[in-house]
């Protein structure tokens, strides 16, 4: 049932083509036009939103933060993201024309239920992204995208967290389509650029040798950072909670900008750092910050490690490891990045002599508040 694979956590890593692949599939038609009929709410009813709160914890907040770039971008309405069981606490403002979407793997999180019961009896319409067909939060939200991932038994979660990703992307187009956004015209592009993503990942995890012989020489480390901007930002917290939960090594995502802010005074020699940087061709000049970055914290002796796009040679001088992914549109760049960071924090952990599949005081679904 493990597929081969020694762990179920490696065999999800390695499913994860199939899984975007599948959330993709059935959603568009041949025109570049998404079909969500499935969703249970109507398009009068989406048009009529103007903000849009994502409830969710743990990875599956990391892909409400990332859904946050990509839905304000194509859709010009505002996005927060908020931890399911901060939300509920602080007098939140939400009423009829709030879009709550909660995301959750399991549909069983106790404090999303909450959060998303909360959420009802102020009147906002809420919208499940779920891997867990029949479970709870679908059941109780007023619309349901379901992330077809397949089932996820290992602990921490991998491909659903792409595959929530994935349904972020096709929800936030598709609300760019009903809205009549003026970027019509890019939805089936960017469609056609998420096609390309499931074999792009298959890219990743194919040149995966280099990070996996990475992690199991630091089985020894005692602490790691990360650092990303932009998309990359939560990309990077992914990456520290998937160490923090599996290898039981301290670990902290920081935003890059941050760094000047006080943790660079954390950097001194040997500290490693890995930075996930934005694409050389993006429109801005995010890149050209981050590859200061990582000469600042060079300068001070960090060890560094990135992960790059395919030909961004400028990273080179500055960083002592480097794995490069396929080039993809900025925003769906998250898809291919976060990959590496599952791979090695899976590796290191098993060098340790750990359990992958059932890390330390975890559970699968945290059904208490
Ligand atoms: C991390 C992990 C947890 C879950 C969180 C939410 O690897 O598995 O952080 O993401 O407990 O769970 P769901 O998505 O089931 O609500």
């Amino acid at each position: 049932e493990k597929g081969g694979y020694d762990s179920f956590m490696e065999k999800e890593i390695n499913d994860q083509p199939q899984a975007v692949a599948d959330t993709l599939l059935g959603r568009s038609d041949a025109d570049g036009r998404l079909t969500l009929d499935e969703l249970r709410v109507s398009p009068e009813e989406l048009k009529s939103i103007n903000k849009i709160m994502v409830l969710a914890c743990g990875t599956s907040a990391y892909a409400g933060q990332v859904a946050k770039y990509a839905i304000e971008h194509w859709c010009r309405i505002p996005v927060e993201v908020e931890l399911s069981h901060e939300f509920r606490y602080r007098d939140p403002i939400v009423d009829s024309n709030t879009l709550i979407v909660a995301i959750s793997q399991s549909g069983e999180t106790m404090d999303t239920l909450m959060a998303v019961r909360y959420a009802k009896e102020q009147g906002a319409k809420v919208l499940a992204i779920c891997n867990t067909n029949g479970s709870t939060i679908p059941r109780e939200a007023d619309a349901v995208l379901y992330t077809h991932a397949g089932p996820e038994i290992a602990v921490a979660s991998t491909k659903a967290f792409l595959a929530q990703i994935t349904a972020t992307y096709l929800l936030g187009l598709y609300l760019a389509q009903i809205r009549g956004n003026k970027f019509q015209g890019e939805i089936k592009d960017i469609l056609a650029d998420l096609a390309k993503v499931p074999a792009k990942i298959q890219q990743v995890l194919d040149s995966a040798e280099d990070i996996k012989e990475l992690g199991k020489l630091m089985a020894d480390t005692s602490s790691v950072l990360f650092l990303g901007r932009h998309v990359g930002f939560p990309v990077a917290m992914e990456g520290a909670l998937k160490l923090k939960e599996l290898a039981y090594i301290h670990a902290e995502g920081f935003a890059a900008g941050e760094l000047k802010h006080g943790p660079i005074a954390l950097i001194e020699e040997g500290q490693p750092v890995f930075v996930v940087v934005p694409s050389p061709r993006g429109r801005d000049s995010l890149h050209a910050k981050v590859v200061s970055n990582i000469q600042e914290i060079r300068a001070r002796g960090a060890k560094t490690i990135v992960i790059a796009e395919e030909g961004d040679d400028a990273v080179k001088a500055y960083a002592e490891h480097i794995f490069y992914v396929p080039e993809t549109p900025t925003l769906l760049a998250p898809l291919l990045t976060t990959v590496p960071l599952q791979i090695f924090a899976c590796v290191l952990a098993t060098a340790k002599g750990y359990d992958v599949d059932q890390p330390r005081n975890l559970a699968k679904s945290v059904t208490v508040e």
